[in-house]
């Protein structure tokens, strides 16, 4: 296939800046995504993104040749990009640098990953090829996250001319969980990060990581330079889209449904098993039996939101969150008080709503590359929110010394987290939230696009 775009800026991530969804009428409708990568690249002109094709709208929209300009969307074999983003991507890498796995039975690299891999290595390569047609002489490539690792070292053997850098989004595993990888498997992924010139990460914690891993099982990180880039807030779009009439409405609404007098602790997170929902929810059943003063005075908003529903793991986690929260609200709720509002269906304008509220914010991962939503309510919040924080989470190196910092494995530690959060005055409450919110938004995601294409030419 010949370029369609050909640019001096060039993005490659698995889910790219728009959906297509086929109407039941045959017409064919566009949305546009969200998030830091979104906001980042709006400060780029001559630019492509190339991205994989989803779902069925996605394939549709391509095959009508229906696009945006400066977006090229692959259509993947839909079984290969199954094995490569399900079975590879969100069930190894993602599993390695979260440190997920039930280690004494899995993971077991077996005949079937081998096939996985094989197509994860065919959807890299689908990428590097698509890269190399559109990007002009001497282009910026910035290459996005875990599902994309082979893609710069397959790249760099394509075109010799371009400035290549690797963005990881997650995590990076300790060396000796990175070693659960197959060893040829391990070396390959590192080899094919280090194709980059610049390979980048959102904390030094994961940085050091990465460069202990190749120092380790490489000998070194080559001629590859190694960056930091704590993605923060975007203040500017946050405070205006969080004081829209919608926003405003839900606001009404929650506060109705949590009770005027009572506080509120809130948490919204993707059902992802690394966010530590289930313990979460544990925690705050221990605060309520521990500190029975608690009851009928809080409320516990959990917003919880479907995420890669085709693995069974994350499905069954979907439904263990449900069962604890209601467990909880049998034991505890009364007449006139749930104490949990569980709510697993995906609302931008009352999530905020919800950040707006908190009197607590519940931010308690495993692990985390970031997590912008402890960087998003400091930013949002009406009368100041006391951040229960992991010391797991990225966001933990900029924002540790204002937050409540827990284990995340500690559930009672995390309820005596959500008494003191509770309890803290006003005046250090607004202290707290007002450095949080300084910490949160010091590098916007346009500088953070930039400031990496800046490092990447030099
Ligand atoms: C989170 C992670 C990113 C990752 C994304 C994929 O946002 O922080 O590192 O790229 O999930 O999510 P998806 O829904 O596309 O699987």
């Amino acid at each position: 296939m010949v370029a369609q775009n050909s640019a001096q800026v060039l993005v490659a991530s698995n889910r790219g800046p728009v959906s297509y969804a086929l109407h039941e009428d045959g017409s064919i409708g566009s949305r546009r995504g969200g998030g830091g990568l979104v906001s980042g690249l709006s400060a780029v002109e001559d630019k492509v993104w190339v991205c994989a094709a989803l779902g069925d709208g996605d394939r549709e929209a391509v095959r009508r040749g229906v696009s945006e300009p400066g977006v090229r969307m692959l259509d993947i074999d839909p079984a290969v990009h199954a094995d490569a983003y399900n079975g590879i991507a969100n069930s190894v890498l993602w599993f390695v640098h979260h440190m997920l796995y039930q280690t004494p039975v899995e993971p077991v690299f077996d005949a079937g990953f081998r096939r996985q891999w094989a197509a994860y290595e065919a959807y890299n390569r689908a990428f590097a090829e698509a890269l190399a047609e559109e990007a002009e002489p001497g282009a910026a490539v910035l290459v996005q996250d875990y599902h994309l690792t082979l893609a710069p070292g397959m790249l760099r053997e394509l075109r010799e001319d371009l400035r290549i850098g690797h963005f990881s989004h997650t995590p990076w595993a300790p060396v000796d969980y990175f070693r659960l990888l197959p060893d040829d498997i391990g070396e390959q992924v590192l080899r094919g990060v280090l194709g980059a010139d610049r390979a980048a990460f959102l904390t030094r914690r994961w940085a050091d990581s990465f460069t202990e891993c190749c120092t380790r099982i490489l000998g070194g990180t080559g001629r590859t330079r190694i960056g930091v880039h704590g993605l923060g807030a975007d203040a500017d779009f946050l405070r205006r889209r969080s004081r829209e009439a919608d926003v405003d409405t839900w606001v009404a609404t929650l506060r109705e449904q949590v009770g005027a007098d009572r506080k509120t602790i809130v948490r919204v997170d993707r059902t992802e098993l690394s966010k530590n929902i289930v313990r979460g929810l544990h925690a705050f059943r221990s605060l309520l039996e521990e500190r029975p003063e608690w009851r009928e005075r809080v409320v516990h908003v959990a917003f919880a939101y479907p995420s890669r529903q085709d693995l069974a793991v994350y499905r069954d986690y979907t439904a263990e969150v449900q069962r604890v929260a209601d467990d909880i609200n049998a034991t505890y709720g009364t007449a006139g008080w749930t104490p949990v509002l569980l709510r697993v269906d995906d609302d931008f304008a009352r999530s905020l709503a919800a950040y707006r509220l908190a009197d607590v914010a519940l931010v308690n991962p495993i692990r985390d590359g970031m997590n912008l939503v402890a960087k998003e309510v400091p930013v949002v919040s009406d009368h100041g929110c006391a951040l229960v924080l992991s010391r797991e989470a990225g966001a933990y190196e900029e924002m540790g010394e204002d937050a409540i910092v827990v284990n995340p494995y500690d559930v009672t530690a995390t309820a005596a987290a959500l008494h003191e959060a509770l309890t803290m005055g006003g005046d250090e409450r607004a202290g707290r939230t007002k450095r949080l919110a300084d910490a949160a938004t010091a590098l916007p995601p346009q500088q953070w696009f930039l400031d990496q294409l800046e490092a990447l030419r030099s």
